[in-house]
């Protein structure tokens, strides 16, 4: 496994592997299951797999989230050798924001206002900045993100259908511990007492599917019943795909098991000790 840290390392992939169809995988690190489940995938199609490693400051609105983020990049070139990475990408701030490279301009519509983009402003922004960064570097064919971050999914495709038309994107099903929790790197945070109640968040987003047909009265009672195991809930909420345009109240109960329908998903942000994880659930 080779490690760069200059763009300009990258351009060897292309030269020395013309033919080879090369797949990237970014990441800001402290790598888990779901991260190696994207590598894996990756190997499947035969791919040239390149991974990143960087905690883009761009996307912290708050000097103290970044600052607290997990940083264990021996372990996670560790992890990445031990599944077969070919290539990994770890550069530093003043790599990635040269001067003279220029902010990319993406149409979101709505899209970086909602759900995670009203609670962390700008986040999107610094999102789609580096990965269009990383993605001018890299050069990828294929590139994989993990759909327990959807919105970044559909952001991600929007900056790929506007800028990069050729790349196809991968989206991979979010890796769960056998609880239903979904894997997180943020899971190490949690309490003991907390992992024991964090896995409540996946079973409301089940509940609410299957209650779909009473819509707004499935997301109440779920809502109350994660506030009083002490979650603090930022937002649950069942939406449409792919702009997160609230479904309406009655919509399942209108139509008939199994009519065409756009696809759906319930979204859902809650704090707990401190913590704030996210999940959803595509039907
Ligand atoms: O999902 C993440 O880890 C980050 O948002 C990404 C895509 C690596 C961009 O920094």
């Amino acid at each position: 496994m080779k490690v760069f840290t200059l763009a300009s390392e990258l351009k060897s992939i292309q030269q020395e592997n013309p033919t080879q169809k090369i797949a990237f995988i970014p990441t800001m690190g402290a790598l888990h299951q779901g991260h190696l489940s994207l590598v894996r995938a990756s190997q499947q199609e035969d791919c040239l797999t390149v991974v990143s490693i960087f905690v883009n400051p761009l996307q912290f609105k708050n000097p103290l989230d970044l600052d607290k983020y997990p940083r264990t990049l021996d372990a996670d070139l560790q992890e990445l050798a031990n599944v077969g990475t070919d290539i990994v990408f770890t550069p530093t701030v003043e790599e990635m924001y040269p001067p003279q490279v220029e902010n990319v301009v993406v149409d979101l519509g709505s899209l970086d206002e909602k759900f995670e983009g009203a609670f962390r402003p700008g986040h999107f922004h610094g999102v789609v900045q580096v990965v269009y960064r990383l993605f001018k570097y890299v050069q990828p064919q294929v590139v994989y993100f993990g759909e327990k971050d959807l919105q970044q999914c559909l952001v991600i495709e929007q900056l790929i259908q506007q800028v990069f038309p050729t790349i196809q994107m991968r989206r991979i099903a979010t890796m769960r511990e056998s609880s239903g929790l979904a894997m997180s790197s943020r899971n190490v945070r949690l309490s003991d007492e907390g992992r024991k109640t964090a896995p409540a968040l996946y079973q409301s987003l089940l509940q609410i599917i299957e209650n779909r047909k009473s819509l707004c009265s499935a997301v109440a009672t779920e809502t109350e019943r994660l506030t009083q195991l002490g979650f603090d809930v930022e937002y649950l909420s069942c939406v449409s795909l792919p702009y997160l345009d609230d479904v309406p109240c009655d919509f399942f109960a209108s139509i008939i098991d199994d009519s065409p329908r756009p696809k759906c998903a319930v979204l859902v942000a809650a704090s707990l000790d401190g913590v704030r994880l996210i999940d959803n659930q595509v039907f």
